[in-house]
Parts: structure tokens; sequence; C-alpha cells
């Protein structure tokens, strides 16, 4: 394995899985820049799930895919139902930092083609799911925690299994994938803080392989 040992450790969460601390620090600020310029383009929204009620999470996204959720259900969609166009294209960073990660996590030659974008504002969450929307299961999810820390859920594969609570920084870094990939995972309600990056808010990417 490569990388800078000093800046970067590889901590196993589960096996498939792993928590890489600060591997994206030196890059958060150019990564909260093209957030920006994402969102300027497809903004972020509180999209719908399928029972009626409005995430607290903010979502956008960019790649050749995004993920939505309206009444109808989840999927994942080309177009932006905002704004009816294509999402912005995925910056070439996003895509080579996760394929570093995945690498680092020992999945070689990951290929995102949709990268979602979480806003959780204090106070916001996201319930235990797993990320099932995809094709098939053979790629890693890769996780970019930016901004305010918080509280990340890794539990099982069973919805029932009590996940562990485990304090994601900014910078930090998680890939599960293999025997984890379909883990249940979630985010609990985002403490009050201040970030001068995000503006006091927690910016999370996940990339994925859609298709
Ligand atoms: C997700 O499961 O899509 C996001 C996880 C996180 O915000 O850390
Ligand atoms: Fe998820």
């Amino acid at each position: 394995m490569t990388g800078d040992l000093f800046r970067d450790t590889v901590e196993p969460l589960a096996e498939g899985a792993v928590l890489l601390r600060e591997f994206a620090t030196a890059e958060a600020p150019a990564l909260m820049a093209a957030v920006t310029n994402i969102a300027a383009a497809s903004p972020f929204r509180h999209m719908t799930m399928p029972g009626g009620y409005d995430m607290s999470v903010a979502m956008t996204n960019c790649g050749d895919l995004g993920w939505v959720t309206d009444r109808r259900g989840y999927r994942y969609d080309p177009v932006d139902p905002d704004t009816g166009r294509s999402w912005p294209s995925m910056p070439p960073l996003f895509a080579s930092l996760a394929t570093r990660a995945a690498d680092a996590a020992q999945y070689a030659d990951f290929t995102p083609d949709a990268c979602l974008i979480n806003r959780y504002e204090p106070g916001a969450r996201l319930s235990l799911h797993q990320d099932k929307d995809e094709r098939d299961f053979e790629a890693p999810i890769v996780s970019i925690s930016l901004g305010l820390p918080a509280t990340f859920l890794f539990g099982g594969l069973r919805r029932k299994d009590r996940p562990r609570r485990i304090r994601l920084e900014s910078g930090d870094v998680v890939v599960w994938g293999g025997p984890s990939r379909l883990v249940y995972h979630g985010v609990a309600p985002l403490a009050d803080g201040d970030d001068p990056l995000t503006g006091g808010r927690r910016i999370n990417l996940t990339l994925r392989k859609a298709r």
C-alpha cells in the first residue's frame, strides 16, 4: 500500500470496510470550492421520501447519474429533476481521490460515475439505510467528510444490528465494500459548531459506481 504513513492511517471497521483518517484533508478547500460550483448549477434541495416526508439533509449530485427520491421511490437519474438538465460533471479531483481511497482500502480500479452530495445543518440526520440502488454491488462506496464533525452510525447487515458510533472529522474518508457493501449506516443529528470551510455545516460526498 502506498501513501503518506504520517498523514494517513487505515483503521479497519469491519471486513471490507476501513476509515482513512485525514485522507482528504489536504484537498478539503478544493473539494469545497467544487461543491459550491456544483450547487450553483444544481442547487441543494430537501428531497421527499416515498412515504411523503422531506429529508432533513439537503442533497445534490454530480456525475453521469444522480441519486434522487420522490413520492415514486428512489432511483438514479441522469437528469436533475429540479433543473431539467444533466447533473454537473464530476470534477476530476472527486474521481481521483475516490480511486486513491478505494485503492488504500484494497479495492483496485474504482471508477465512480455518481456522486451524491449531502449537506447537513445542525440537527439534520440520516436514518439507518443500505446503499442498494446501484446496478450491482461489486464496487465499494467511498464517503468523504468535510466541515463539522459527525457521528457516523456503522451497523451490520441486518437493520437490527446495533451500529457502532464513529466520529468523522473534516477530511476523513470511509470506504465500504465486499462483505460490508450492504451494511446499514446513517448519521446521528449533527451538533452545532463553527466551521469556516463550510459555514457551520457538514458536507459529505459519497462516490458510487451506479451502473
Ligand atoms: C450517506 O449514507 O449517503 C451519507 C453518509 C454520511 O453523510 O456520512
Ligand atoms: Fe448511504
